[in-house]
């Protein structure tokens, strides 16, 4: 919620006429729960699938439909003029053509000519449509206009066809809106690396080790230093949905190696770094050049440890730089997380018990205990995005005592 006194950010969450037009009651529920004022535009599509009630009521002002219908005269421009964000999801073919020719045939079309908000869009359509060149054009050119957005997921689509073009899912809209919005700004002009994912440890051209990480606590934290205000690089092994953000540098790496080369780099400038990622522990020793065969017989594959990224970025810690870790564990979590925070000396260590209900690898929800060199924090069981929240208190409180101390870490870097 905004602090007492602040006014709430303004969003028109502009729905168009797609089956996943239902979600968007979800995307205008969670907005409002953060505290945001929004204004819901739907088209006449959209009222085919989803009511103008629903919204009303669920929302700060009532849903809006029409140009000619409504009080105001000029509803477009009082919209647009006053809006923080635009916000549309879902957008459908026909909606993203009318956006990108300049048209203003109705309520969503014309708010949107008429504001000089940033604009986010939630594209939601089958397969063939969303891979057809006149949509992905259409996207571009309004990408080369600024306009942001989340690319749709793959998964079941209407009419039992399974493909990419389904809605991203309604939280991670939110929280790309929230980052957009620029949220509570406490790490405004700070530099934060995160990691996340299982690395990939490759056997043969073929084959890989890996883990079960899934990388959405590690982009949940991403996207929640980057709604804080930070400038962010996540270095991840999953390829999820992420916003298109000047703020945000995404590099996509697979194995420990690369991980820790791209690491070395980011810790040089990093206010913050946060080892979120499932670093693989061992590696094959030797990466056979061809795919190895049964008819090879059992391979008897060697294996030599990976480096312990973490550690490195410890040893080579600037003035000022706050490095948190995670450790998942099964057995005793909090006196094993406490023996790991001082063994790899991070100033912050992230515990998660995996082996409870909803806990970790690939949940939506996490619970975890967050250790300080003072402190000892349970997070009882709730999202990956408020875990990632709760971390970044943690930090954004280590960064302000030493700031005290040492004056602005990393200042001369802004
Ligand atoms: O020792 P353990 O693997 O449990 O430590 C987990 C923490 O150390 C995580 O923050 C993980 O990202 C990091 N790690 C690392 N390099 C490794 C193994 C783990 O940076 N080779």
């Amino acid at each position: 919620m905004p602090a007492e006194g602040t006014p709430a950010q303004r969003v028109v969450l502009g729905v168009t006429g797609g089956i996943s037009a239902y979600k968007a009651v979800e995307v205008c529920r969670r907005l409002v729960e953060a505290g945001v004022h929004v204004s819901p535009v739907l088209t006449a599509d959209a009222l085919r699938f989803v009511g103008k009630t629903t919204f009303s009521a669920l929302a700060s002002v009532p849903a809006q439909s029409s140009l000619f219908d409504e009080a105001s005269p000029i509803p477009h421009t009082r919209l647009g003029q006053s809006a923080d964000l635009v916000l549309v999801a879902p957008a459908t073919a026909d909606f993203l053509a009318r956006y990108a020719a300049g048209m203003a045939n109705d309520l969503l079309t014309a708010t949107l000519l008429a504001t000089r908000a940033p604009v986010l869009v939630c594209p939601a359509m089958h397969t063939e449509m969303w891979e057809h060149p006149s949509v992905q054009e259409n996207l571009d050119t309004l990408r080369r206009r600024g306009v942001s957005v989340v690319p749709p997921e793959s998964g079941a689509l209407a009419a039992g066809d399974v493909g990419v073009g389904r809605l991203a899912d309604p939280a991670s809209i939110v929280s790309v809106a929230l980052a957009m919005l620029g949220g509570r700004g406490d790490l405004s002009g700070r530099r934060v690396a995160v990691s996340a994912g299982g690395t990939r440890e490759p056997i043969d051209p073929v084959r890989h080790l890996s883990n079960r990480s899934s990388g959405k606590q590690g982009h949940a934290l991403a996207i929640a230093a980057l709604r804080r205000g930070a400038e962010v690089t996540l270095v991840t092994t999953v390829e999820r949905p992420v916003p298109a953000h000047p703020r945000l540098s995404v590099v996509r790496v697979d194995t420990a190696a690369e991980m820790e080369s791209v690491l070395s780099i980011e810790s040089d400038k990093a206010d913050v770094i946060v080892m979120a990622a499932a670093v693989a522990d061992f590696r094959p020793k030797q990466v056979a050049t061809k795919k190895l065969t049964k008819d090879d017989g059992v391979p008897n594959i060697v294996f030599e440890p990976t480096p312990d990224i973490l550690c490195g970025l410890v040893g080579r810690r600037r003035a000022g730089q706050v490095i948190v870790g995670f450790a998942a564990e099964t057995d005793d979590p909090v006196a094993r997380g406490r023996r790991k925070f001082e063994r790899k000396g991070v100033d912050i260590m992230v515990v998660n018990d995996v082996s409870a209900p909803g806990v970790g690898f690939d949940h939506d929800t996490n619970a975890v205990t967050i250790m300080t060199a003072d402190e000892t924090e349970e997070v009882p069981l709730t999202t990956k995005d408020a875990v990632a929240d709760a971390v970044l208190d943690k930090v954004v409180a280590l960064l302000a005592g030493q700031e005290g101390r040492t004056g602005a870490p990393g200042a001369e870097e802004h």
